[in-house]
């Protein structure tokens, strides 16, 4: 799988899962684009950075190149609640940084993905919550159930030339997910719940983004792949 002199631009490749994305493409010779309100750190001194916050009306990703072979699109959010409890202000803070910031995003890029030709493709992120009902994720499941169908729709709308899919992660241990994860206790008990029995990394699920957006995906599109240690399927 070589990413050598391909261009790829990420939004949130500052932390977690999006940085080790970064780490990887960066290392296998990809030239990166990226954006988010921190700049990231351990990427080649080539890797392009612009702050932006997706958050923000009319945001612009300045300095794209004229085409993109790849666009993956990270920040999230997890506000876990009981549902009497989440106002309809939060509920819309969700959908803004989940589903219209990419929405935005992908207003932007679709041109440049289009210019790249067949096999470019964009990437999105769900979560395990939308296909497994959890007690106080509806915030989370609403907003990722939206990305689900937005990856669906796109990939109809651009084949055959652009790509599209999403990867739907379990708990996985990123800045993000700290506040779930910050006791002896509440590793083992989530590293229990899984039937692999451990917590997902940032590399776990790195790997199928690399490979989603390689030219050994090329025939893929419109997917949400699980990546969950068995935690949506299977009972153990
Ligand atoms: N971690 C989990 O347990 C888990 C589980 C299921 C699904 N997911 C999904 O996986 C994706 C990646 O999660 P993660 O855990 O890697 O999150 P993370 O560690 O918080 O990283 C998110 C990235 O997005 C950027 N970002 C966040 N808000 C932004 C904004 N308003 N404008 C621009 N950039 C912004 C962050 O950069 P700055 O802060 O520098 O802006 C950071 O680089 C998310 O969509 C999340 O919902 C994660």
């Amino acid at each position: 799988m070589s990413f050598q002199g391909k261009n790829f631009a990420i939004v949130g490749a500052s932390s977690g899962i999006g940085a080790e994305i970064a780490r990887l493409l960066d290392e296998q010779g990809a030239r990166l684009f990226t954006y988010s309100r921190r700049p990231p750190t351990q990427l080649s001194a080539a890797a392009h950075w612009e702050r932006v916050d997706v958050t923000e009306e009319n945001f612009q990703l300045e300095g794209l190149p004229e085409v993109l072979h790849g666009l993956i699109y990270c920040p999230g959010s997890i506000n876990l609640k009981p549902f009497s409890r989440i106002s309809a202000a939060d509920f819309r803070k969700e959908l803004e940084i989940n589903v219209v910031g990419a929405f935005r995003v992908l207003q932007q890029v679709f041109p440049y993905l289009k210019a790249a030709g067949p096999g470019s493709s964009a990437l999105l992120f769900s979560t395990v919550a939308v296909q497994t009902g959890m007690p106080f994720h509806s915030g989370i499941a609403a907003a990722k159930g939206a990305i689900e169908g937005l990856v669906r729709a796109l990939a109809a709308e651009w084949a055959p030339t652009v790509r599209i899919n999403a990867i739907a992660p379990t708990l996985t241990e990123t800045p993000l997910a700290a506040a779930l994860l910050n006791s002896d206790e509440k590793r083992q008990s989530a590293a229990q719940r899984h039937p692999l029995r451990r917590i997902a990394t940032p590399a776990d699920i790195a790997q199928t983004a690399r490979f989603l957006l390689s030219e050994a995906a090329q025939f893929i599109t419109g997917q949400v792949w699980s990546v969950d240690g068995g935690f949506g399927r299977l009972k153990t």
